[in-house]
Order: C-alpha cells, then sequence, then structure tokens
C-alpha cells in the first residue's frame, strides 16, 4: 500500500474514535487539517495538523507508548522528520503554552486539561523551544485547540490525501 493509501487508512480508522467530547478523531483532524490550511500553512504543516492525533487510531495505539511519540514514529519514516517531529510535539506546545500564556488554560477543552496532569503539567523544555520549528509547533496546536467544534466544517479528506502524495513525492526528489 502506498503511503498516501496507508494515511487514509489511518485518517478513516479515527472515525468513531472518541478522544474528545464534542467531535470524534476524524472530525479532529478533518478540522485541524482546515484551519492549517486557512492560516496559510505549508504542506508538512497541514499534514502534521491533519495527522497529529493518529496515535489515537485503533491501527497504531500502543499500550506502553503515548499517542504523541505514536504519531511521530510512524510518520517520519513516511513524511520525513518534520512532520514527524511537528506531530509529536502537540502534547510540548500545549504544556508551554499553559506555562507562558495568560488565559491559554481557559481556553483549553475539558479533556485536554484533563490529559494535561497526566502529561506532566505545565512545563517549558529548552530543548523545544530553541528548535528551528518550535513556532510551526505552536501554530499546529491551536489548530489542534481550535478543531474541536462540532458545528465546524473540516477540509475534505481527498484534500488531506492530496497533501499527503505532495509531501511524499517531494521527499522523493534528490
Ligand atoms: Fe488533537
Amino acid at each position: 500500500m502506498s503511503v498516501p493509501e496507508q494515511t487514509r487508512a489511518v485518517l478513516e480508522s479515527l472515525r468513531g474514535v472518541w478522544d474528545e467530547e464534542d467531535v470524534d478523531e476524524l472530525d479532529h483532524a478533518l478540522q485541524a487539517a482546515a484551519q492549517a490550511i486557512a492560516d496559510g500553512a505549508d504542506d508538512g504543516l497541514v499534514l502534521a495538523a491533519a495527522l497529529h492525533d493518529i496515535g489515537h487510531s485503533p491501527l497504531l495505539a500502543t499500550e506502553s507508548d503515548t499517542h504523541d511519540r505514536v504519531a511521530r514514529a510512524w510518520l517520519t519514516p513516511r513524511f520525513g522528520a518534520r512532520v514527524g517531529w511537528l506531530a509529536g510535539a502537540h502534547v510540548a506546545a500545549k504544556r508551554h503554552l499553559v506555562a507562558t500564556e495568560p488565559g491559554y488554560a481557559d481556553g483549553l477543552s475539558a479533556v485536554s486539561v484533563a490529559s494535561l496532569r497526566a502529561q506532566g503539567g505545565a512545563a517549558v523544555d529548552p530543548a523545544m523551544t530553541g528548535h528551528p520549528w518550535w513556532p510551526d509547533a505552536l501554530r499546529l496546536r491551536r489548530y489542534d485547540d481550535a478543531a474541536k467544534d462540532p458545528a465546524a466544517r473540516g477540509a475534505d479528506i481527498e484534500t488531506v490525501i492530496a497533501v499527503a502524495h505532495r509531501v511524499a513525492a517531494a521527499r522523493m526528489q534528490p
């Protein structure tokens, strides 16, 4: 199965998976992609936004690893280090914004607040904040937080698969 078709299978496996209360994980993924596109994000960031929570997929979830690490491990060999890193940074970005931005935590969903505790709470990690991709990780986190609206329309799944094709093809070029 090609990488874009694997991506489709993983995305479709998120239908009916409920982590948040208001949207299932497929709607969450497609809304995050729509947020990124509306923000003018590049293909890699759009793809990372769409796929940041694939660690909740029944195809990929493991008992022993956290969902951000699962996403990074699946994405990196398929779409490159940046897409994997950005998706894998979405928990660190939440912990950072809780620590540094007054009022940020008030806008988090109840599920996100509850998981924050298990994730270690507010924290600033210099190894992350000094990384050149960190500003994009913060952008992704905003898309994530805004992608939990039961009334919102997400990106079309075909739009996300087209982005996956482009990112995968770009990696093949010398
Ligand atoms: Fe998310």
